[in-house]
């Protein structure tokens, strides 16, 4: 490889047929931006220094890729007048900020093709310097090139130009293959050549892809090195386009993890996020979605009808119809169905989480169980603890948020309202239906219910001429067992 290689990012265009308030580049897909992958696809190739060109809506794009990549130069292109002037601009911000001239090899590519991957930069850079060119094009042979700068090459084989759709003749759209947009660059030539290219065409716009025949005009190399995997250099510029190319994503990431040893029962529904990590003997079932920074242990299973999103989730783990957001599932703990766990939830190694139970900045401990029908808020349940069915940790008095402590291996009994702040004891005990408003102590058992009162003949006086009393009075005349 050349001593510097540059990579230059242009991205000012607005993609106005997103239709959106959001930037094209910014539109999510496999859980990062499409500009993220791009980026994340750049840094594979480990370049001296990489220079982003933004415009159409920079103050949201700008900060976004100094989060992806802190080291970017960025360069402001006000005007969208072409990608020649992009990368005019783009040269330009690199001399005013560079100690060092630049100098090697510079490659363009574009922030809104989510699928690249930096081996095939790599590959390209490798290729283009090996052939010595001046400038070598990333082509690709599609069926419809429609849209694209069609490569024209001469009867040998050798490229003349790229002619941009809206200038070419009938007999050149008839070329199948077509300039990916990805081109690489001596960067001597593309400093003397950017400043020479014109605007006297269909668009009346700067084409980057004049310098093809300004290198030829010179007789110096041009290469073009048709990729066989079209995805990878393909953009999207409408909603249709980023989801026909979220989709091969996900099958690509699907694919890899199954390579990895993960059973994926129904890939067609399975949706991985591109940094999500999945050890060996992992199972998937359909309709699971592992979103963001999803880490999931060994031959833990995950699904159906599971969305986890930042989540880690132990080994042997079992997660069942569940949504969970920043939720920590410890080894063999079981969750779900129907459960939801949101941020601040960790559950302990052999823990439970059961049917319709919410929680919230919940510390369950090892082995504790929250079976069914509960919300758990702001709470710490210690290990071995048992939550009775439909219990409900009280956590916000219409002001604060407060929190609730119960201790070890406690058994807390059915519908019951912890008010917090309060604490119940190491192996207390509560009755159904207890109102736990006071610290119980370790051992203790609280009820708050008074003496159940009957009294008798309430519906047939109280609800007289309703089906209710009718009952009432009906069941009254039988002979009841005590008549005996
Ligand atoms: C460009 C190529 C075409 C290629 C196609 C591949 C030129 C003249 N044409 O055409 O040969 O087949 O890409 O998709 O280069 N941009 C800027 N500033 C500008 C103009 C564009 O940053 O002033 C950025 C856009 O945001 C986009 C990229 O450059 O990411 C390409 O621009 P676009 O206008 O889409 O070029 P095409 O006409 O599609
Ligand atoms: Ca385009």
């Amino acid at each position: 490889m050349a001593d510097q290689l540059t990579v230059i990012v242009l991205a000012a265009g607005g993609g106005t047929r997103m239709k959106s308030k959001t930037m094209k580049v910014l539109h999510p897909i496999g859980g990062r931006s499409m500009i993220g992958h791009v980026l994340a696809a750049v840094s594979g190739v480990e370049p001296t220094r990489v220079c982003a060109v933004v415009g159409h809506q920079r103050e949201q794009v700008a900060p976004h890729i100094h989060e992806c990549m802190p080291e970017a130069v960025l360069a402001v292109q006000d005007e969208q007048l072409g990608t020649g002037h992009a990368v005019r601009v783009a040269l330009d911000a690199l001399d005013e900020q560079q100690v060092t001239p630049v100098g090697g090899t510079v490659l363009i590519a574009y922030g809104d093709t989510p699928l690249l991957e930096g081996r095939t930069l790599r590959w390209f850079a490798a290729e283009h310097e090996a052939a010595q060119a001046a400038v070598s094009i990333l082509s690709g042979v599609v069926d419809q090139p429609k849209g694209y700068g069609r490569i024209v090459r001469d009867d040998e084989g050798d490229v003349l130009a790229i002619v941009e759709e809206k200038d070419a003749t009938d007999e050149q759209r008839a070329i199948r293959e077509i300039n990916s947009g990805i081109l690489a660059f001596d960067c001597d030539f593309l400093t003397d050549a950017i400043g020479r290219i014109g605007n006297d065409n269909a668009k009346g716009e700067y084409y980057l892809t004049d310098t093809v025949q300004l290198a030829r005009a010179a007789g110096l190399t041009v290469t073009a090195f048709p990729v066989e995997d079209v995805w990878q250099t393909e953009g999207a510029n409408d909603r249709a386009q980023l989801a026909a190319l979220g989709r091969e994503l996900n099958r690509r990431i699907v694919t890899r993890w199954m390579e990895n040893g993960v059973t994926v029962m129904d890939p067609e529904t399975t949706w991985i996020d591109a940094d999500v990590v999945l050890a060996e003997d992992v199972t998937i079932l359909p309709g699971t979605q592992l979103l963001g920074e999803t880490i999931v242990g060994e031959d833990a299973v995950i699904g159906p009808d599971t969305t986890l999103d930042d989540c880690e989730v132990g080994v042997g783990a079992r997660v069942v119809r569940t949504h969970g957001q920043m939720a920590v599932i410890g080894a063999g703990a079981t969750v779900g169905p129907f459960s939801y766990l949101r941020p601040g939830t960790i559950l302990g190694a052999r823990g439970k989480i059961g049917a319709f139970v919410e929680t919230k900045n919940a510390q369950i401990g090892d082995g504790a169980k929250v079976p069914h029908l509960s919300y758990v808020g702001d709470a710490e349940i210690g290990e071995g603890t048992n939550i009775g069915a439909g219990t409900i940790f009280a956590n916000y008095d219409g002001v604060k948020k407060h929190r609730t402590k119960v201790g070890k291996h406690a058994r807390t009994s059915s519908n019951n309202t912890f008010v917090a702040p309060v604490t119940i004891g190491d192996g207390a005990a509560t009755g159904a239906g207890t109102v736990v408003r006071r610290d119980v102590p370790p051992g203790a058992l609280a009820v708050s219910m008074g003496q159940q009162r009957n009294l008798p003949g309430w519906a047939q006086t109280k609800r007289a001429g309703t089906p209710q009393a009718a009952a009432a009075e009906a069941a009254e005349s039988l002979p009841s067992e005590s008549d005996d």
